[in-house]
């Protein structure tokens, strides 16, 4: 196999893989080994862009930026529907369609995804192009971002899909990603989104592809659109866009008649909070293409499809008073205090303002009657005021100028919607945050404390920082109320334990603003110690991939800080790790001293593989053949000028299986 050949086949086999993973969900492979084709194929693209392909699937990794979207018209307009809210609109509908057919109909009823609309164009099988639905005429091209959708087909499966064909999608943030989006940006201190759907809208909208692709996004295929469909009915066409590839949650069903479409309806807006990602209502559909041509459209929507919107579940409540959190870092958030209401199934006592802007627009006043919603969303939020029913001499609501916690006054950075009390040292709440940060489950994981306990802890003035937490002894618990021998003895063991965490949760755990787990992970894997990144310049921050301007001044200004760098010192002094382990246990030492440049293609194994091998017995990978570079491991079809350099410099030339034999060596 030439390297052309091999690449064709690694692109082959991992769209296949792709394809049984997501639209087949019954993957073959582990992801570990696909992992490693993809990093292959990677390595072998980046060395030969001679044979450059845009629907790779290297490029659901990211990396292309798109500084400005470039618009492009829609073949077929990007209409939208009619939306109804009550039985009656969709009685009105189906007798609209009754008569102009002059038969019974059969329609298809699916679910209508809560995202952002994007058409895709599809030739000879491969992903072309994907617009956003923009004013319906021509949208925003954001192919590049698209493409690290991955349960979007680049290639399709199969061989009976039109040669030109448009398909139309919906792109969403599950649930559960989102929660996890939201819970990483609050971590690394920045403002969380409000719901699945504008954090999905938004992100298409990225101009860093790599950036989309961390996010966790899905795209729903829900019509196509083409001169020539190769089936009769809506319905038929779902089932074939499934058998090329694309995703398209399982739900739709074939029905007749009012009470048909009605029973639908009324089990998903029970079922909807079952689901994994948010739905706003259902579509219905007439299945025959035929009726569908008949019926036609009006200037704005289908005359054959009707969307019907479930009611966003909402309540009129009072607002009692605001209370504001402070959080670790130092970040007010105002939490409006309802009188409890029910809604959705729970107790609604509480909803988040945010921040002032917020309760601004909104313009709240003490006392007012709010009206509180709750979509998708896991929070409640407060939509709008009844200023009708105000009383006259109400109060707004004033944002506070100075901490509730410590009395400081309050600082307002331009451009920042956010309020911070500067008192970071001795704000009771910002010191119990970033202890309560270090010890968390996806930081230092220490066992056996929690919250409660390093409150107390911190009350009783035995810990003022994390580093304090390796200077407690079992005296200091000694007398606690219903603490036993055993829990101190496990809370000690689990502080004790934490001096093995791996440098990067260190990294995230001393709770630089910024620093989530992700970028953490970035930065202890370009510096590999706390050390290194301590003298870092802006410059060579900013280098590092996925680092911007904030992350990096962000990490200046921590180490500028005395106290910060005093901090680090003492975690260093209690053994905590403050540099990159070795990758992986040694096996052996018999490359120990010796320096490879492996090059072109291997039978047996993939080129991470090999270089993962010589790391493990000692040896040391470079990138260019130099006087220095001990060994040459040649694959097939390797560059003739490395070959050529190689041996002009005496480096001693080794295929796959001398290599072998050096590692399984007695
Ligand atoms: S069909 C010409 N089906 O709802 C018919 N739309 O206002 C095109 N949507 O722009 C729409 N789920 O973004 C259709 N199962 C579904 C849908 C769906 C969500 C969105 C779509 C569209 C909007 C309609």
């Amino acid at each position: 196999m030439n390297i052309e050949e091999r690449i064709a086949f690694l692109r082959t086999e991992l769209h296949k893989h792709n394809y049984l993973y997501y639209a087949e969900n019954a993957p073959v492979i582990a992801d570990r080994q696909f992992d490693l084709l993809l990093e292959e194929l990677q390595k072998l693209e980046a060395e030969h862009p001679e044979f450059d392909d845009p629907n790779s699937p290297t490029r659901r990794v990211g990396g292309a930026v798109t500084k400005e979207f470039r618009n492009l018209a829609h073949r077929f307009p990007m209409l939208s529907l009619a939306n109804t809210y009550s039985k009656e609109e969709i009685e009105e509908f189906e007798a609209r369609i009754k008569k102009l057919l002059e038969t019974e109909v059969r329609y298809v009823c699916e679910l209508k995804y809560d995202g952002a609309a994007v058409s895709l164009t599809y030739k000879n099988g491969k992903l072309e192009s994907a617009v956003t639905r923009g004013d319906g005429e021509k949208g925003d091209e954001i192919t590049n971002n698209i493409k690290t959708i991955r349960n979007l087909p680049l290639v399709l499966q199969g061989n009976d899909f039109p040669n030109d064909f448009d398909i139309r999608g919906e792109v969403l943030m599950d649930r559960a990603g989102f929660q996890k989006l939201n819970e990483d940006r609050v971590e690394a201190g920045y403002e969380p989104f409000a719901n699945p759907r504008n954090s999905a809208a938004g992100t298409l909208k990225m101009q860093d592809s790599a950036i989309v692709a961390s996010r966790p996004l899905h795209c729903f295929a829900y019509n196509l659109a083409s001169k020539n469909l190769p089936f009769e009915y809506h319905s038929e066409g779902l089932k074939l866009a499934r058998q090329w590839g694309f995703s398209i949650p399982p739900f739709e069903e074939v029905v007749y008649g009012i009470e048909g479409i009605m029973d639908y309806i009324n089990h998903w807006d029970k079922a909807r909070k079952d689901l994994p990602f948010d739905i706003d209502g259902v579509v219905i559909k007439v299945d025959s293409l035929k009726q569908q041509e008949m019926l036609g459209f009006t200037a704005k929507s289908p005359r054959w499809a009707i969307a019907y919107k479930f009611k966003a579940e909402e309540v009129v409540t009072e607002l009692l008073s605001i209370s504001y959190q402070v959080g670790r870092t130092g970040a007010i958030t105002p939490v409006a205090n309802l009188k409890p209401v029910h809604l959705a199934g729970t107790v609604v006592k509480r909803a988040s303002l945010h921040n002032a802007d917020i309760i601004q627009s909104l313009d709240l006043h003490l006392g007012d009657k709010v009206y509180v919603e709750k979509g998708g969303e896991i929070i409640p939020k407060i939509t709008g005021a009844a200023v009708e029913q105000r009383a006259l001499f109400a109060e707004p609501v004033q944002f506070i100028s100075e901490c509730p916690e410590c009395n400081t006054p309050l600082v307002r950075t331009e451009g920042e919607a956010q309020h911070y009390c500067p008192n970071e040292d001795n704000c009771p709440p910002q010191v119990k945050g970033r202890i309560e940060h270090y010890i968390s489950r996806r930081a230092m994981n220490i066992d056996g404390i929690g919250t409660e306990t390093v409150g107390l802890l911190y009350d009783k003035g035995a810990i003022k920082d994390a580093a304090d937490l390796y200077e407690l002894t079992y005296e200091d618990f000694e007398g606690w109320d219903g603490w036993k021998d055993k829990s101190i003895r496990n809370l000690l063991e689990g502080i004790e334990k934490s001096k093995e965490v791996a440098f990067p949760k260190v990294l995230f755990a001393i709770g630089i603003r910024y620093v989530g787990e992700t970028v953490a992970k970035k930065l202890a894997a370009h510096f590999k110690s706390m050390e290194a990144l301590k003298h870092a310049s802006l410059e060579e921050l900013v280098d590092v991939e996925e680092i911007g301007d904030k992350i990096a001044e962000s990490v200046l200004t921590y180490f500028q800080n005395a106290a910060h760098l005093h901090f680090i010192e003492r975690l260093k002094q209690h053994g905590v790790q403050m540099e990159l382990e070795d990758s992986g246990a040694l096996l052996s030492d018999k490359l120990a001293g010796k320096s490879f440049v492996i090059s072109g293609v291997f039978i047996k194994h993939s080129r991470d593989q090999l270089k993962m091998l010589i790391e493990q017995h000692g040896g040391k990978n470079v990138s260019g053949v130099s006087a220095k570079t001990d060994y040459l491991l040649a694959g097939e079809n390797m560059g003739p000028s490395k070959l050529e350099k190689a041996e002009k410099l005496g480096v001693t030339i080794i295929r796959e299986e001398d290599f072998e034999n050096m590692i399984h060596a007695h």
